[in-house]
């Protein structure tokens, strides 16, 4: 049995797209900007990069082999040796980056788990031990329709976070993280917790979709799992744009004041990548209203 740092959040669902690691990296700059010391690990083979860790070369690396795509955190687990976070991504920000490396990881967990059986999904939960008294925080992005993956992200957490969109993929999606949830938590992570689910990137004023989700939710998850008001609503512009500059939602409305207008676009001064787009501050505000939501839920869920 496994001991997760009481800290450790888990974004958790079994579908890719719904925002996990959006709201990962969008967590763990929240608490790293208020001087809470904070780490991210993407147990993911996406290179998503909304920290523009890769593209900007942000962050001191390890001395030694590089931790990017995923590597990292494949010969953490591969050699079992302490993760090795890029450092200082931002102020009081680690990462363990994600990306191709990480997928390579269902076989090792495979084979090894035919020798050691499922204590092997308590590889991550090992990896982290020796350096998670040095956090604040803990947000563990994780891997969408890979149940290897997924269990290794939840044995390493105390708390999970449910994303999700409202169509029947995403239903499908939250089934499997049920299944994977209930299995850690009987066999390796007994403190394992659904903190709450929450609906992203959908219309916030569909409000019987809403109430559909919920109740899925509920059938799926529990009818005691608490549904965060909070929607981030479908903003594609402003978040795809957020992301290709390696900047987090309220990084990027930092910018608005300072950004080029329409009118500098239409007369030449200016290109329209340079416009930071209004949309922008009603998405950072829900989003930061989000994570202060998750964040409550967690402090309630662990005062019970
Ligand atoms: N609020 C939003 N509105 C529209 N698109 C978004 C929003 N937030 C994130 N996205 C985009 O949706 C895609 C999937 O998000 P992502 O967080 O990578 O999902 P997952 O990790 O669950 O696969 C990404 O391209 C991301 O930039
Ligand atoms: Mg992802």
């Amino acid at each position: 049995m496994i001991e997760p740092p009481e800290n450790a959040v888990m974004i958790g669902t079994g579908k890719g797209g719904v925002g996990k690691s959006t709201v990962a990296a969008h967590k763990a700059g929240f608490h790293a900007a208020r001087g809470e010391r904070t780490l991210l690990i993407c147990v993911t083979s996406q290179d998503d990069d909304d920290l523009g860790i890769q593209r900007y070369d942000r962050g001191i690396h390890p001395d030694g082999p590089s931790v990017l795509d995923g590597q990292g955190l494949y010969r953490s687990l591969h050699d079992r040796t302490p993760l090795l976070p890029v450092r200082e991504v931002r102020p009081n920000l680690d990462v363990v980056p994600g990306g191709e490396a990480v997928g390579e990881l269902t076989q090792l967990l495979m084979l090894r788990m035919m020798q050691e059986g499922f204590a092997v999904a308590g590889s991550l939960a090992r990896a982290l031990a020796p350096i998670a008294g040095w956090y604040d925080q803990i947000v563990i992005d994780s891997a969408p329709e890979n149940d290897g993956l997924e269990q290794l992200a939840a044995a390493a957490a105390r708390w999970l976070v449910v994303p999700t969109r409202s169509d029947d993929t995403s239903i499908r999606g939250m089934k499997r993280i049920a299944r994977n949830y209930k299995l850690v938590r009987r066999n390796i992570n007994p403190h394992l917790q659904v903190a709450a689910a929450c609906l992203y990137g959908s219309n916030p004023s569909a409000t019987s979709l809403h109430q559909e989700v919920r109740e899925d939710v509920a059938k799926i998850l529990g009818a005691s799992t608490p549904m965060l008001r909070t929607v981030v609503g479908y903003r594609e512009i402003p978040s795809a744009n957020a992301r290709k500059k390696g900047l987090l939602f309220s990084e990027y409305a930092a910018m608005l004041p300072a950004s080029a207008k329409s009118y500098d676009v239409a007369a030449g001064r200016a290109s329209r990548a340079d416009v930071v787009p209004e949309s922008i501050v009603p998405l950072a505000r829900e989003m930061d209203s989000l994570i202060e939501e998750i964040g409550d839920h967690c402090r309630k869920a662990a005062a019970s």
